[in-house]
């Protein structure tokens, strides 16, 4: 076995162990069904990797080992801890106003934004995201080997193949698998609600959910209608498997409508087809460009009437599936898109302002990262406290919206 060649596979080994399991772990390397591999197939594959001479861990190795808890599904959710990060480099809407013709006032009024922060230089939402991260599970005291799953909410990953591995690498979750996840401004509540249906499906423990975004590659700063609007940053959420009956997850409610893309979009793939330099087998269209996208391109008052209008009613479907009203809510909690729209889904679900968590002002709009952002700042204030009653809701691009009903610890 020593001389075996790294990386690959022996054809005998694939009737080891489990059998099938093994084999469809073969193929599947970012999968949970890695965990079913045996101890015996892990002890060959070091022994083989040992002879390449190289250093480093072997791709792969880290999760080559059994299941440390077994599956035990119909378990509930509990959110145990938060933690955000963001970049450096903050923009006032003074500085914008050197740079587009608009002014504090106008973005202040119409929005509720002051300021934004904006990656430069080495940053990037990688970084963000592996900084979420760890405060998320220090403050839920969950070691990194602990955590099963790692769900990456982001539109705007380092890579379009996604980042969700290397950060989940980089924080040293190695009994985790990740996987990124898309739906703009919704993505973190698109995450959540997956971590809490492995935990009820599939019997994992820990699932740390991270939003993170940088709009601000995609926006069109000479564009005074979009550029004011966005920033980046992240934050992260660790979910924690609780028995059925103590479920923090108390309601939820999730739509997405294609016909609603054309009010909000950053399209991919046209740009540069107008050179077409040469016809293959009757086509102008082979081969194709490198893709690139275009910049976010937006109605804003479709989104704003899009929103005001979703956003209550799927807030009301999960306070319904919670048994609920909106008199038991602490903490109303929406993605940080405009102030406006926050005021008009408080007003329509009767809900003080006294009850509404908003850091807009300060960060702008975040995308994936916006609800994580605001939720770390209020716990970390010592605003939102343990049993804390939260109504979340995301909407934005796709068109996609949905809300949560979930208690705090
Ligand atoms: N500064 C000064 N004037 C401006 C600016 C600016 N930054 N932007 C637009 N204007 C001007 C317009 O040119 C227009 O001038 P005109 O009347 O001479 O033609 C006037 O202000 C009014 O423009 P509107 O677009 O009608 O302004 P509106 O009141 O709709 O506000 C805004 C625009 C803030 C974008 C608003 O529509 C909005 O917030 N919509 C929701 C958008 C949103 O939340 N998007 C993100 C959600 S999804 C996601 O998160 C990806």
């Amino acid at each position: 076995m020593a001389n075996a060649t790294p990386g690959t596979v022996p054809l005998h080994l694939l009737s080891m162990g489990t059998g099938s399991r093994d084999m469809a772990s073969l193929g599947m390397v970012r999968s949970r069904v890695c965990c079913y591999r045996t101890r015996k197939w892990n002890l060959v594959m070091c022994t083989a990797l040992s002879g390449s001479g190289t250093e480093d861990a072997a791709i792969g190795e880290v999760v080559s080992k059994p299941r440390r808890f077994p599956r035990v599904a119909g378990m509930g959710s509990k959110l145990i801890g938060c933690g955000s990060a963001v970049p450096k480099l903050e923009i006032t809407n003074d500085d914008l106003a050197k740079i587009v013709e608009t002014s504090d006032e106008w973005i202040a009024v119409r929005t509720g934004i002051r300021k934004r922060r904006v990656l430069t230089g080495e940053e990037s939402v990688r970084g963000l995201a592996i900084e979420a991260g760890k405060n998320a599970l220090e403050m839920a005291q969950v070691e990194p080997d602990e955590v099963d799953l790692v769900i990456l909410c982001t539109s705007t990953p380092d890579d379009l193949f996604g980042s969700g591995p290397q950060v989940h690498t980089a924080i040293g979750c190695k009994n985790a698998w990740a996987f990124d996840a898309t739906a703009a401004c919704s993505g973190f509540l698109v995450g959540l609600i997956t971590a809490t249906r492995f935990i009820k499906g599939g019997g994992y423990q820990n699932v740390l959910v991270i939003g993170a975004d940088c709009l601000s590659k995609y926006v069109d700063w000479t564009d005074r209608g979009t550029c004011i609007l966005f920033g980046d940053g992240a934050g992260a959420v660790l979910v924690q498997a609780t028995a059925a009956e103590e479920d923090g997850l108390l309601g939820f409610d999730i739509h997405s409508d294609g016909q609603g893309y054309r009010h909000l979009n950053a399209k991919t793939g046209k740009v540069g087809m107008e050179e077409v330099i040469s016809s293959t087998n009757g086509s102008t269209n082979f081969p194709p460009k490198k893709p690139d996208f275009s910049y976010i391109q937006m109605n804003g008052k479709e989104v704003f009437r899009f929103a005001v209008r979703c956003v209550p009613q799927s807030i009301e479907a999960s306070l319904e599936e919670a048994g609920f009203t909106s008199s038991n809510i602490d903490w109303l909690l929406l993605h940080q898109a405009n102030w406006r729209i926050i005021d008009a889904v408080a007003t329509r679900l009767h809900i003080p302002s006294e009850k509404i968590i908003s850091n807009l002002a300060n960060y702008g709009n975040t995308s994936a990262a916006s609800i994580p952002l605001a939720l770390d700042e209020a716990v970390r204030c010592g605003k939102v406290k343990g049993g804390d009653i939260i109504a979340a809701s995301g909407f934005g691009a796709g068109l996609t919206w949905g809300s949560a009903i979930m208690r705090w610890q």
